[in-house]
């Protein structure tokens, strides 16, 4: 999703009273402030490539129908073409005066081969035109995400399975809560970044039916094809109704939609990386490939990449509202309003995938500091609840009672200043004389994330056994 660098050149190729393209009924051009309100040129240009296909598929089928001759749609094709080949090497002559991509497109076609460019728009409308380049950007865009994210995934499943027994501890309320292995923290986010996939290719699904031929918004009386186009485009199919063709934009909001829930996933991974890389934890190193020095603090290694993602969520969930109140309320069909529709998805979605790069780049550079993880691991009494359990289990005590009982004894633990772990047997039978020689051997970090084994839970065996499974997932794919 890199972005060429496209010049805009500020002169108008004058065209009688204002526009070539629109101007028969016009007797003066446009104030200034009307052009550069109206302009969109300096955004859409990114939507050239998209222009061009939608165009060529466009002529193909309006020779195939006979709608115009072979002779001018091979010369249009050309045209074309030679366009193509002017963005790509940034000699394109782009103009504000042309307002947007399609009449600067069409303008220059012009230039190019005359007369016959006058009947590349025969069946068509702007409005139809920009909604199939639209969505042809958004597609690309989201297949994009898709393909990183997978990548994302496969970078945390290397990751869990060298650490599919390290220990660290697992928080609620970012309060030690239970011992967890690193490896099944990792498996976390392989799980929503399947789901964050799963509503972009949901997406990506829905939105795959083509505007194209449904013209300004009622359809046109030219005999066109538009299962031809559609099929050409890559679409499943014509979308059935015109106006609705013309004037939606829901395929944008459940983009970005799919785009912010995505980024809101990253930016908890990445305050993790923050919490992680903090001295106080030390759980994780960054290389000097993810972090930044600081100008007066010699001793500094900031982690800026993670803040960076952890913040970009900002700007993609800004995104998403700014679309959603732009499509409030607005009439159907075509409104200009909508022209409005492409700034946040060209700025939100490359961000996502710089965040998913990122981050995908991050889990690939961390070194783990198993010593760290397990020293905090066992503090903060993260094992009561394995005494909790054994009570239950070979007392066969109510869980409620066992839970007091518990209670109790950390509290004991924390009179002496130590953990529960640490507590004698001789201790723990003050509390209650119940306890036996075995309980001492639940305490352990290692013997409680052992013991975890239901579906779902932490034990070693089990995050061997999902990193498998989303190993033989997500390389199959790769
Ligand atoms: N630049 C316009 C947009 O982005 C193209 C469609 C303009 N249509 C019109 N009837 N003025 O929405």
């Amino acid at each position: 999703m890199t972005e060429r660098t496209l010049k805009t050149s500020t002169p108008a190729p004058q065209v009688g009273a204002g526009n070539a393209l629109w101007g028969g009924r016009f007797e003066a051009g446009p104030g200034a402030i009307m052009e550069e309100i109206n302009a969109s040129i300096d955004v859409d240009k990114r939507l050239a490539t998209q222009d061009i296909s939608g165009s060529l598929a466009h002529v193909a089928m309006l020779a195939a129908t006979g709608i115009v001759t072979e002779d001018d749609a091979a010369r249009i094709s050309e045209g074309l073409h030679t366009i193509a080949g002017e963005i790509e090497a940034g000699t394109f002559p782009f103009s504000r005066a042309l307002e947007d991509i399609h009449m600067n497109i069409e303008a220059r076609l012009k230039d190019l081969i005359g007369e016959p460019a006058g009947r590349l728009h025969t069946a068509r409308s702007r409005n139809d035109q920009v909604a199939t380049d639209f969505k042809l950007w958004v597609r690309d865009a989201l297949d994009g995400l898709d393909a990183e994210l997978g990548d994302l995934q496969r970078a945390f499943v290397e990751v869990a399975e060298r650490h599919a027994a390290t220990i660290m501890p697992g928080f609620t309320h970012l309060q030690s809560a239970q011992p967890v292995t690193f490896g099944h923290h990792c498996l976390a986010y392989v799980e929503m970044i399947a789901r964050d996939r799963g509503r972009i290719r949901d997406a990506r699904h829905r939105m795959n039916e083509s505007p194209l031929g449904a013209a300004a918004l009622a359809g046109t009386a030219f005999p066109i094809d538009r299962e031809m186009t559609a099929s050409a485009l890559g679409f499943e199919g014509p979308m059935h109704n015109s106006l609705d063709a013309v004037s939606s934009r829901d395929f944008a909001l459940e983009a970005l939609a799919a785009a912010a829930i995505a980024a809101t996933h990253l930016s908890r991974f990445a305050e993790e990386v923050v919490i992680w890389c903090s001295a106080p934890f030390g759980f994780v190193k960054l290389s000097d490939q993810f972090t930044t020095g600081s100008s007066i603090m010699p001793q500094k290694k900031n982690p800026d990449a993670a803040e960076l993602v952890r913040a970009k969520v900002g700007r993609i969930v800004g995104a998403l509202n700014t679309l959603l109140i732009v499509m409030k309320g607005v009439p159907l069909a075509y409104s200009k309003d909508m022209q409005e529709d492409k700034p946040p998805l060209f700025d939100a979605l490359p961000a996502l995938s710089l965040c998913v790069r990122a981050s995908a780049g991050m889990v690939r550079d961390l070194t783990v500091n198993e010593d760290a993880m397990r020293a905090l691991a066992s503090k903060g009494h993260t094992t009561a609840t394995d005494l909790a359990d054994w009570l239950v289990r070979t007392l066969g005590l109510p869980f409620r009672e066992a839970h007091h009982i518990t209670g109790a004894a950390v509290l004991a633990a924390d009179r002496k200043g130590k953990e529960i772990a640490e507590l004698t047997l001789a201790e723990l039978q003050e509390v209650d004389g119940r306890i036996t020689e075995d309980a001492l051997t639940v305490l352990t970090v290692d013997r409680s994330v052992a013991s975890r084994t239901s579906l779902g839970g932490t034990a070693p065996e089990r995050v061997r056994e999902e990193a498998a499974r989303w190993r033989a997932v997500l390389w199959a794919d790769a």
